[in-house]
């Protein structure tokens, strides 16, 4: 039996009994086995979550990039580490060796090295999807310096916001990207975030679309001709388990994104663990995650987790849709992938399309089908078991979040057996615990709580940056000495999970987390508006879309409808991205508000969703008359 690779479903639960009484033993002979350490650990785990603090595998020394490089050299040099698939399919694919990866990597190191990048130094990483964004990810971790990638569809404001809270010194960007037929002018973008941001002093420029760009005298660089002077040796940086190895920022309900703080051994081992084990991944496969490294599912299941396997990871520059919806099949033919994860938003998109188009395709290479961000609907489910798996690929249903750094929930493929929209089993070493309003565990099957996690796994977030009030209050307050999720999840007859959603003012868009507090922020600048609030409702192809209720100041404001329609979704871009604008916008009288003055959310939900005839008790409002005018105006 081995621990590091599970098989079947006796050894599943064998190894998850293991790692649930023994955690420590368990994952000192995971780490001590299959990773390489410049020093190993006095102990394995402290913790104590009323503080909270956790370190795993404390005194340890290492670096990720060693693991995740320089030890397959010997054994997989020439093996592709990442083969990049361009936005357009004329351009050719690019393979990249673990070979080329190492002397890529080490000249990227280099260069931020001359650039004055010192161990601990926030550089912020604002790449399309290109090979230079998964290269100056490890460069960074390479030197010690904590990267922080900010999603490239990010708005100028969200990312100025993103680089003050992590005094970033440096701005990694490029030229410009290619999103299907459009580019995006990053550098315009960057430019602008910086008139707000004092602590960056050099912007690195990787040319991808060869546009005319602004260069800043002594900020800015290109960055091919340093990579060119640069030598590809680069002694890795020696960190502690415990160093920070990357911040990424998530959306919270209150304006300020958080920034989640990622330390090194801990992600490492249990990314890497369940990169194996959740893809069931072999030798020679190809597989390919379709998210964005700018989120957390492309740092743990892009970069960190494959390539701690000598994996071959795809990196998709595109989008699904262009030049036509068979542009994923098409790549997953041309690369034979073997294992495919996405995203619900996707899935629903596509199939939208019908199964024409995948019928000219061979998907025979597919073994083992994800899915990630949200829920998957039962139509979903089954639209993508028969249509893409063919009804032999196993549908691994992930639940994990940006603060668990790695797969939490999930079926095991052809280990676990699945049932649609459950996430099924707990990982090893997970303990999920479901909890009533009042703070009591439910015991057995057939419960439905709030989710919480027990006790800690390697990879959890240790903090947030700058603020680690803050990270006790939202994670560790809700319950004591518990981990608080955000989610609402059931565990049925058999112990299995479903994830029913959020539980906070977090609304899931197309897999986007989106905080309503920022949005309403946003809104609440347009100078016609007094207060608005923002709520989710079913969409077919997003999961859900936002719904906006918006009272203007002068109510009877004679000024079109559509433009100020216009002008404030104009305005949510600018602060946060197209990704949250409004669906709907309905300007109301009042927004309904409980006798402290907090908006009554619960019934605009259900007004949004058109579910007016079980609005509940109305009657504890301040001002129940708005209800009736809202309703009868709904769009
Ligand atoms: C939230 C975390 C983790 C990678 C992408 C999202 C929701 C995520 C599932 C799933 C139901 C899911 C949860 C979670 N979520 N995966 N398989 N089933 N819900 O990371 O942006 O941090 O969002 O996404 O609500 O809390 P994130």
């Amino acid at each position: 039996m081995s621990n590091y690779h599970i098989k079947h479903l006796e050894e599943y639960y064998q190894v998850y009994r293991k790692s649930i009484r023994e955690p420590e033993s368990f994952w000192e002979e995971i780490a001590e086995e299959h990773f390489l350490w410049r020093k190993k650990w006095d102990s394995v785990l402290d913790w104590d979550f009323s503080k909270p603090e956790i370190s795993w595998f404390k005194g340890a020394k290492l670096n990720i990039t060693e693991n995740c490089i320089d030890r397959h050299l010997t054994t997989r040099g020439d093996k592709t580490a990442i083969l990049f698939e361009p936005n357009h399919p004329d351009e050719v694919a690019e393979h990249i060796s673990y070979n080329e990866l190492y002397k890529r990597v080490n000249k990227f190191a280099n260069v931020l090295k001359e650039q004055g990048i010192k161990k601990g130094d926030r550089v912020c990483i604002y790449v399309p999807m290109i090979p230079e964004l998964a290269i100056s990810v490890l460069a960074c971790a390479r030197i010690g310096a904590i990267h922080s990638v900010v999603f490239a569809g990010f708005s100028a404001t969200a990312l100025a916001t993103r680089i003050n809270d992590s005094d970033c010194k440096m701005v990694i960007t490029s030229d410009g990207s290619f999103r299907g037929s459009k580019t995006i002018d990053l550098k315009g973008i960057v430019d602008e975030a910086l008139e707000s941001c004092s602590c960056v002093e050099t912007v690195l420029v990787a040319k991808r679309i060869n546009t005319e760009i602004y260069m800043k005298a002594g900020r800015d660089k290109w960055l091919a001709p340093l990579l060119e002077k640069a030598s590809d040796v680069c002694a890795p940086e020696i960190m502690n388990a415990e160093d920070p190895l990357f911040i990424l920022y998530t959306s919270g309900s209150t304006g300020m994104p958080k920034g989640m703080v990622h330390t090194t051994a801990g992600y490492m081992v249990y990314t890497a663990y369940t990169f194996k084990n959740a893809f069931q991944y072999k030798e020679n496969d190809v597989y390919w995650c379709t998210a964005d490294i700018g989120w957390i599912t492309g740092h743990s299941y892009i970069v960190y987790g494959p390539l701690a396997n000598g994996a071959t990871t795809v990196m998709f520059e595109g989008v699904p849709s262009y030049p036509d919806y068979g542009r994923f099949w098409d790549i997953v033919q041309k690369h034979k992938v073997n294992q495919f994860y996405t995203a619900p938003t996707a899935i629903r998109a596509l199939a939208k399309q019908g199964t024409d188009v995948i019928e000219h395709y061979d998907l025979s290479s597919l073994k083992v089908l994800g899915s990630v961000g949200e829920p998957i609907n039962e139509e979903a489910w089954h639209w993508y078991n028969e249509n893409i798996g063919k009804k032999k690929s196993p549908i691994i249903d992930s639940w994990w979040q940006t603060e668990t750094g790695g797969i939490m929930i999930s079926p095991i493929p052809y280990v676990t057996p699945t049932k649609p929209t459950y996430a099924t089993l707990p990982f090893i070493g997970i303990q999920p615990a479901l909890m009533d309003e009042n703070g009591n565990e439910l015991k057995g099957n057939q419960v439905e709580g709030r989710l919480c996690i027990k006790f800690p796994w390697p990879s959890i977030a240790r903090t947030i940056w700058g603020n680690h009030q803050r990270y006790k209050e939202t994670y560790f307050s809700a319950f004591d000495n518990k981990y608080f999720t955000g989610d609402g999840a059931l565990r049925d007859e058999v112990g299995y999970y479903r994830i029913t959603g959020r539980v906070d003012d977090v609304i899931i868009v197309s897999g986007h987390n989106l905080g309503t507090a920022p949005i309403e922020d946003a809104i609440n600048e347009h100078p016609a508006v007094a207060e608005s609030a923002i709520v989710g409702f079913p969409h077919d192809i997003k999961g859900s879309a936002l719904y906006g209720y918006i009272t203007l100041k002068d109510t009877g404001e004679t000024r079109n409808h559509d433009n100020l329609r216009t002008e404030i979704n104009q305005l949510i871009t600018d602060r946060i991205g197209p990704i949250a604008k409004l669906d709907k916008m309905q300007f109301t009288n009042g927004l309904p508000k409980t006798r402290s003055g907090k908006i009554m959310r619960r019934i605009l939900r259900k007004i949004a969703s058109n579910e007016t005839d079980s609005l509940g008790d109305t009657s504890t409002l301040l001002n129940q008359e708005v209800v009736q005018d809202i309703i009868d105006n709904a769009l």
